[in-house]
């Protein structure tokens, strides 16, 4: 086991702050507060003990609030070196819950802060649940600690990217517990991903350099659902945005949507701004580094920070580099500069605050739904990777419509007879795609 450290963040008494900030974001999250309404007595997620590893921001706060006030008991890391809000970290430890992040941890750090999350209390109980965004505590317990995963229920993930590496597992018969694909809730990767994104792109590069974005020219690599909230996001400010795209159906949508479609090498010298969205590897290389113009701007709003070839950048121009800010690096590359924001990874919570709290209310309500569904039916599941289903996402989205004033029209019976489906839903047939 790992020795107990009750938690580590950047400066308890940053709690005040957080807490404030929390309070506000709990008016934006009307699912996770009603979950706490609708399971706050009841207690159904009593007895888990649940490791999380999600960027430890101010929405995650709420997140792990809910889990605990469901009867959890919750130990907590970051995903990302860069994504941790320090006074949510704070809010968070000062109210008893063992979180390990800090905004700018070394790789080292974030392992340690990891492993720090298997453990519980100080009698060092192991987890009995994750909930995971990428997949690095997935990957930590099933490559480094296999003994735990036979106490383990199961698993929920957050994003594409660890989506990816759980169905892999599956096919190669190495996933050694049931597992929630909570990215794929349509309620999650259709808002989270691309209406998140539409916020969170511009947020991010207007923090980090207060460039102006109206009239300069933008090329997002990628448009699938963080593709195209980032594509809307950089139109939205006025900027021309070219989009790149290996897939013809969404290369088809890009340019139906308005865009120019391209490949980089065609329109990188132009540019000014490129981001990639991929969760693809090497898609900004280095023969697009030395063809970019003077003080382009380049990031990467994927998962991963393998979208840019960062390390050749690093290797060859290395010796150029200067700090402007944190997660602000020039390089100069044969004369021109290249500002590369949060190292290459992801750029909206390197360098901004993610998504806002409106929409992660809906990602973590599916989150939370997932935990409780595998806390307390584990044994209706195969070590498989499963969605949870439609009239779950379908009753997500219901708990956010009053905040924006929707109205939902009720169906008549009849009605629901002549498109065939039920009166209480679920509305679409699985194949519907929305
Ligand atoms: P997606 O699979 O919907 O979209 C990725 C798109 O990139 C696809 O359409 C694919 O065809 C395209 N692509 C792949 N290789 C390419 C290449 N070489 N050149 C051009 N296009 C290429 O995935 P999604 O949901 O959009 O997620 C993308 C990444 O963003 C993932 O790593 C995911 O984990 C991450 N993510 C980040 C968020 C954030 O807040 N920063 C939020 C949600 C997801």
């Amino acid at each position: 086991t790992v020795p107990y450290v009750p938690y580590k963040v950047k400066d308890i008494s940053l709690a005040d702050w957080g807490r404030k900030e929390i309070e506000l974001a709990e008016a934006e999250m009307p699912g996770l507060m009603a979950l706490r309404e609708q399971y706050g007595k009841e207690k159904p997620l009593k007895g888990a003990r649940i490791a999380g590893c999600l960027h430890m921001t101010i929405q995650t706060a709420v997140l792990i609030e809910t889990l605990v006030e469901l009867g959890a008991d919750v130990t907590w890391s970051s995903c990302n070196i860069y994504s941790t809000q320090d006074q949510a970290a704070a809010a968070i430890a000062a109210a008893g819950v063992p979180v390990y992040a800090w905004k700018g941890m070394t790789e080292e750090e974030f392992n340690w802060c990891i492993e720090q999350t298997l453990f519980f209390g100080e009698d060092r109980k192991p987890l009995n649940m994750i909930l995971d965004d990428g997949g690095d505590l997935t990957n930590m317990v099933f490559d480094e600690y296999p003994e735990l995963a036979e106490g383990i229920r199961g698993l929920s993930e957050e994003t594409t990217t660890g989506v990816h590496r759980l169905y892999e597992r599956m096919k190669k018969g190495t996933l050694v517990m049931p597992a929630i694909n909570v990215n794929d809730s349509v309620t999650k990767s259709k808002f989270d991903n691309k209406y998140g994104c539409r916020e969170s792109a511009v947020d991010a590069i207007r923090r980090a350099t207060d460039t102006m974005l109206a009239g300069k020219r933008v090329v997002v690599c990628g448009y699938g659902d963080v593709g195209k909230g980032t594509a809307a996001s950089f139109r939205g400010a006025g900027s021309i945005v070219t989009v790149t795209e290996i897939d013809p159906i969404c290369a088809l949508q890009a340019a139906m949507d308005g865009f120019e479609v391209k490949r980089l090498e065609t329109v990188v010298a132009n540019a000014d701004i490129v981001i990639t969205t991929t969760g693809n590897r090497d898609i900004v290389r280095g023969e697009h580094f030395k063809a970019m113009r003077d003080k382009v701007i380049v990031c990467n709003i994927g998962h991963f920070d393998n979208e840019i070839d960062v390390a050749w950048l690093k290797q060859n121009y290395g010796n150029t580099h200067v700090e402007i800010k944190p997660q602000v690096d020039k390089y100069t590359i044969d004369g021109k500069d290249v500002i590369l924001l949060a190292q290459g990874r992801l750029v909206n919570l390197g360098c901004a605050t993610g998504h806002p709290s409106f929409v992660m209310s809906n990602s973590f309500t599916n989150q939370t739904l997932a935990q409780m569904e595998l806390w307390n039916n584990k044994d209706q599941y195969e070590n498989k990777v499963y969605m949870l289903p439609k009239h779950l996402d379908e009753k997500v989205a219901e708990l956010h419509l009053s905040r924006v004033g929707a109205e939902l029209t009720k169906l008549k019976q009849d009605q629901a007879e002549y498109i065939g489906v039920e009166v209480e839903g679920p509305f679409k047939p699985e194949y519907y795609r929305y």
